[in-house]
């Protein structure tokens, strides 16, 4: 799509759709027009009829040239991942992070006596309830929590809570799983059956699923005041101390837009917002590389970032087929984030504040009109808002052109603001839980590309369940849970594999995202109490980041087939 476009601005470079009047007859008579026009119909048909597949996708370890691009800070391949901040904090820098394993759970809590040998004090009293907030108890839980969690290396323990009855307490633990290459840590918090035997020995009778034990789910309080929040235990040194951000996954999420206090703190504010171009609508990856780059400036500028929260969705993941508008911005991306660690406002409340303030103020606003005016020249402005102001010609009015040229080098994209939707990465988690993070994983690209012989003669036949379970034989084994992320719509074309393996696909999961889920009624929340779709864009976000919490990953493009990614003799620039 951006190759299209941009072939299309350039060959029209300095026509503007506004002239078409006045210069039509003069252009009619010139054989030209013809040819443009000509383009113009193909390219609306080529543009009515292509529907990119998996514009997400590519693995984990394989940096793409995307967002690590040097050349000129230009926008390239439309067909890659969105990866995001917490991507790029490698396994590595979080070494420092030293797991609870049961040697120390042992030394920090020993058993005490005072239960064992009392058998007499004890009898009869078999029902009675189990005091949660007894240390015995907390030991015995994270004991039995460490022994059943296998794949899993444990951070912290939270005290346990009592639970829904008298013989269950509820326990919440930060973990990460054994083999992860990514940062984040991941919160769980469980139901715990706890049965008491005639001589008083307590025991574990009972786990429940991922996220069962919601009482001790605490609500995440102001950041600031974090400090002690959570009781429990912990290995030194604490994480977050070593200054690096990570996200937590399946924290409750706190994703209210920042509100300006007073008008004096309005008004000695400065601010930078971008306002109308082409960047619309457009692709996932266009977006966050445009909004990046205004980001990137607001940040150079030490301005606040007013921004629009609404965001054009394009129709290749919409099931509508048409770009919707209105999606919110919170869907995506994690929004506490960058509004805790960066400057950012939302534009609705700006507008609000700055109407009923800007005259009394004298607060005044310095337009910008040309991308080329850079965001060095505007340093030094005093003016309370800076106005970036984009015109109706693609590509000259994409965002991201203001960071070409000589101010790649001075602004640079903040990555590390932004994260995925903590919501869709807890959807992530709950399927790698419920899995045990103890899966294989698959992916299995057929879809349109499958159907195009000429850009990709042997996709088709290599993807067959026939092929792809005679190229899975070496390197997974029989028996294993293999998770299957797909773009076929029709999953029972590989039943087949069945035979070998226990297989999972991402619909299987769908009450992660019906009626009845979290997920549900928090993004209707966002939504002003209407239902969100589930759309193709958090499907393939989601189906991409089980996929590489696979133990083993096996990929389409190297793996299930000798094809090219991006069709016929691009195999040396695209992998
Ligand atoms: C990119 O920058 C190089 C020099 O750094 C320049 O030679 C080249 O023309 C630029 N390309 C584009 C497309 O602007
Ligand atoms: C982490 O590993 C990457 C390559 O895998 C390396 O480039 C980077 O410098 C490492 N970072 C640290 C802090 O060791
Ligand atoms: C637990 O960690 C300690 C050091 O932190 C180590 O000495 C011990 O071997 C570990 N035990 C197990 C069972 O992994
Ligand atoms: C307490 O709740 C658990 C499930 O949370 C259930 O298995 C158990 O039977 C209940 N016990 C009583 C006494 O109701
Ligand atoms: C208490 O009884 C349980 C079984 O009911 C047994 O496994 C355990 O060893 C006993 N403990 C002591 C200290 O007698
Ligand atoms: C959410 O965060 C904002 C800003 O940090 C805070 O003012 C607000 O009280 C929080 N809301 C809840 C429910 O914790
Ligand atoms: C932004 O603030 C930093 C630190 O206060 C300062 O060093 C820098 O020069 C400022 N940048 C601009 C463009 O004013």
């Amino acid at each position: 799509m951006m190759g299209r476009s941009t072939v299309w601005g350039s060959r029209n470079a300095g026509f503007r759709p506004e002239n078409l009047g006045q210069d039509a007859l003069a252009m009619i008579r010139n054989l030209g027009f013809t040819v443009f026009v000509l383009g113009v119909l193909i390219f609306t048909i080529i543009a009515a009829t292509y529907q990119p597949e998996d514009p997400l996708f590519h693995p984990s370890t394989k940096m793409t040239n995307f967002l690590t691009s040097k050349s000129n800070a230009t926008f390239k391949a439309d067909d890659t991942v969105v990866k995001t901040g917490e991507d790029f904090i490698g396994a590595n820098q979080t070494a420092f992070a030293t797991f609870i394993n049961l040697t120390d759970v042992d030394i920090a809590l020993p058993v005490t006596e005072t239960e064992t040998g009392n058998e007499l004090e004890c009898q009869g009293k078999t029902d009675e309830p189990i005091d949660c907030k007894d240390p015995d108890v907390f030991h015995l839980l994270m004991k039995a929590t460490i022994e059943k969690f296998k794949d899993v290396h444990f951070y912290k323990f939270g005290k346990p809570v009592p639970g829904s009855n008298e013989t269950s307490c509820h326990m919440a633990w930060r973990f990460r799983p054994k083999e992860g290459k990514s940062a984040a840590f991941y919160k769980d918090y469980r139901n715990f059956v706890i049965s008491r035997s005639e001589n008083c020995t307590l025991s574990v009778v009972d786990i429940g699923e991922y996220h069962s034990g919601g009482n001790a789910r605490k609500r995440k309080r102001d950041r600031k005041k974090a400090g002690k929040s959570e009781e429990g235990f912990e290995k030194a040194p604490k994480t977050e101390d070593q200054g690096i951000a990570l996200p937590v996954v399946g924290e409750a999420v706190n994703d209210s837009l920042p509100v300006v206090e007073s008008e004096s703190s309005f008004s000695r504010g400065k601010y930078l917002i971008y306002h109308g171009g082409g960047d619309r609508c457009k692709s996932m990856n266009h977006y966050l590389w445009s909004f990046m780059c205004a980001l990137g400036e607001a940040q150079y500028l030490n301005r606040t970032l007013v921004m629009d929260l609404s965001i054009c969705l394009n129709k290749m993941y919409t099931s509508s087929g048409q770009d919707e508008e209105g999606k919110d911005f919170r869907f995506y991306f994690d929004f506490e984030h960058l509004r805790d660690s960066a400057s950012v406002l939302d534009q609705t409340q700006f507008w609000q504040d700055w109407t009923k303030w800007h005259r009394k103020d004298r607060l005044s606003l310095h337009l910008v009109e040309d991308f080329r005016v850079t965001p060095m020249k505007l340093a030094e402005l005093k003016d309370t808002l800076i106005m970036r102001k984009f015109g109706s010609v693609e590509p000259d009015n994409y965002w991201y052109r203001v960071c070409e040229g000589e101010t790649e080098s001075v602004v640079q994209r903040p990555w590390h603001l932004i994260w995925k939707s903590r919501r869709l990465m807890d959807i992530v988690s709950t399927i790698a839980s419920r899995l045990n993070w103890d899966y294989d994983s698959v992916h299995i690209v057929r879809g349109e590309k499958a159907s195009n012989k000429e850009q990709w003669p042997h996709l088709a036949e290599d993807t067959s369940p026939e092929a792809v379970m005679s190229s899975l034989k070496d390197k997974i084994e029989d028996g294993r849970n293999l998770y299957v992320a797909t773009d076929e719509p029709d999953i029972s074309f590989f039943d087949p594999l069945k035979d070998k393996y226990s297989t999972h696909f991402l619909n299987e999961y769908k009450d992660q995202w019906d009626e009845k889920s979290e997920w549900y009624s928090e993004t209707a929340k966002l939504n002003g109490g209407n239902p969100v779709e589930f759309d193709s864009y958090m499907r393939i976000s989601v189906d991409t980041e089980v996929f590489l919490r696979g133990k083993k990953q096996v990929e389409t493009f190297n793996d299930l087939t000798k094809d090219c990614k991006d069709g016929i003799n691009t195999c040396t620039s695209s992998t």
